[in-house]
């Protein structure tokens, strides 16, 4: 009998689509998430999804799995666009085998891999799994660790994204770990190495999925994802937004939106918005947006090392990474979090040509025996090392504090910094008035008839000496002192200007980072 391949393909792509079933679908919805191919429909241009390899199905004969097939294996792979731009996509369906990793589904996403890499095109991986198909046992770790080798090779070529929107534990964390940027989905993803069950035998701990590695806990407390969603399509629309501020690839340059907010915008309200006494705080936050196109920022890391703020924005509809210190949280100090945070924010910049705008207010690193025996000295590093490798274009503005060593490290002029500018309440030196004229008048203030009006008197001299632009400006470490209210006008100029930029680094494998 000769066989009907029409018949025969329908039928395939049917039980492809259909996947676990009806029932697994509604258990699915039921737990507030959407299918494997709803996101993915969700994510793309309406109609733009291909789907490759609807008809890959496991190999595994053991445990009867010969008699359990479903074409696409469980998970849905393919590419589609995203505001019109090419991107390849994964989506592991928790409705066949619980979306776990098998050999065959392995070396799909392997091949999408491959092909966004040739490409030169974003890789999004939308994660839904119990980890590896625990009948395969071997074949599905090497599928990871395949899949490990190409998140490292596409690092800094190809933006990597993922997303939790799932369980996604054991080994099966460090695809995305190593991915650009992680999201989860609250309440419904959950991301750990060991988890509640093994972690109660080892250490004794009683934990909660949630609470041991939930969305807010890897956004707030391990720095370990990007982003934190209430739904999937807040997530799906998230990535989406994320996307429009970046190039395809690092051969190419940010795509440019159009904008109608003057370039020539005055800023009237940021003349008098750093407070001048050094001990009061204000909302970074507000600036960005202030100077930002139509104040747009997309901050990335929200919730975690608040002290300093990540993000991007567009200045004449071009995107701009913004590593600002927050004054509003711990006086914007630098410490272990905030430096790590930093550092990698500014090294995916550089990776991918977004130009940096560095904004200083930093009273130094933060003192304490949990931060040197934590290794303050190997992270700070990690952002000084980063903003000084980073050749995109950069720019700092000191709004006020710039003490010490986090003088050095945010950007300065030292570090090849294109442009340094400061507001007329930066106050450039070694350390803030009080800690300097404890140290370097000790013995006179404690001689002093008066202790208390000598300390005053001191500290205003050091202030009148110190607390300004003008020493740095005199060495040309600043290259201009502006006015607040001209900042986007000085921004846009000054990235205009940039946009030319070529800067190397000398010729070695890879630099050695302060890991
Ligand atoms: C094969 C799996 C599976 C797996 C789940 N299923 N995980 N099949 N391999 N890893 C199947 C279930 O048998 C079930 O099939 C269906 O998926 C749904 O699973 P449920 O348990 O009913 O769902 P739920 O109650 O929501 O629980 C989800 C879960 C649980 C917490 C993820 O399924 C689970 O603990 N799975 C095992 C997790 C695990 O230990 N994975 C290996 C980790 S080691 P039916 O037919 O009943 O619908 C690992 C190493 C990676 O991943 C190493 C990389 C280097």
């Amino acid at each position: 009998m000769v066989r009907d391949v029409s018949e025969e393909l329908r039928r395939r792509l049917e039980a492809n689509r259909e996947g676990g079933g009806a029932a697994r679908r509604e258990k699915q919805h039921e737990q507030g998430k959407l299918t494997a191919r709803e996101r993915i429909e969700f994510l793309l241009d309406e109609g733009s999804f291909e789907e490759m390899d609807a008809l890959v199905e496991h190999q595994c004969t053991d445990f009867g799995m010969e008699k359990k097939k479903t074409p696409g294996d469980g998970f849905v792979t393919g590419h589609g666009r995203v505001a019109g731009r090419p991107v390849f996509v994964f989506a592991q369906d928790f409705t066949v085998f619980g979306g776990s990793l098998s050999e065959s589904n392995a070396a799909k996403i392997c091949k999408i891999m491959d092909l966004a890499l040739k490409v030169g095109a974003p890789v999004i991986g939308l994660n839904d799994s119990g980890g590896a198909r625990i009948q395969e046992g071997v074949a599905s770790l090497a599928g990871y660790a395949d899949i490990f080798l190409r998140n490292t090779l596409s690092s800094g070529v190809v933006p990597q994204i993922s997303a939790i929107m799932g369980p996604c534990a054991g080994g099966a964390v460090y695809s995305p770990a190593i991915t650009d940027f992680v999201f989860m989905v609250e309440e419904s993803s959950y991301m750990f190495v060991t988890g509640p069950d093994v972690i109660r035998t080892v250490t004794h701990e009683e934990v909660t999925k949630e609470k041991l590695g939930g969305a807010m806990t890897h956004n707030s407390v391990s720095g370990v994802a990007h982003f934190a969603s209430a739904s999937d399509t807040q997530c799906l629309a998230q990535i989406r937004r994320l996307l429009s501020f970046l190039p395809s690839n690092n051969a190419e340059q940010p795509p440019v939106v159009e904008t109608d907010d003057p370039l020539s915008r005055e800023i009237p309200d940021l003349d008098d918005f750093v407070p001048s006494d050094s001990n009061k705080a204000y909302d970074i936050k507000k600036l960005i947006r202030w100077a930002a196109d139509d104040g747009d920022f997309m901050e990335v890391q929200e919730h975690f090392a608040k002290n300093i703020v990540v993000g991007f924005i567009r200045i004449g509809g071009r995107s701009v990474g913004v590593i600002a210190n927050q004054p509003a949280h711990l006086a914007g100090v630098l410490d272990i979090d905030s430096s790590t945070k930093g550092a990698r924010f500014v090294r995916f910049c550089d990776a991918f040509n977004i130009p940096l705008w560095i904004i200083e207010d930093v009273p130094g690193f933060l003192p304490g025996t949990a931060q040197e025996w934590g290794g303050i000295i190997r992270n700070g590093a990690k952002l000084l090392y980063a903003l000084a490798e980073a050749t995109v274009p950069k720019l700092t503005v000191i709004t006020r504090k710039a003490y010490g060593g986090a003088y050095c490290v945010m950007g300065s002029k030292h570090i090849r910094t294109d442009i340094n500018l400061a507001f007329p309440t930066a106050e450039i030196a070694v350390m803030g008035s009080q800690g300097a004229v404890n140290i370097l008048y000790r013995r006179e203030i404690a001689e002093a008839e008066d202790p208390v009006a000598a300390h005053t008197a001191f500290v205003e001299e050091y202030q009148d000496l110190f607390a300004n632009p003008f020493v740095a400006a005199e060495r040309g470490y600043i290259d201009e002192v502006i006015q607040p209210r001209m900042l986007r006008r000085k921004l846009a100029a000054g990235f205009a200007l940039l946009a030319t930029k070529r800067d190397w680094m000398p010729t070695k494998k890879h630099g050695n980072i302060p890991l």
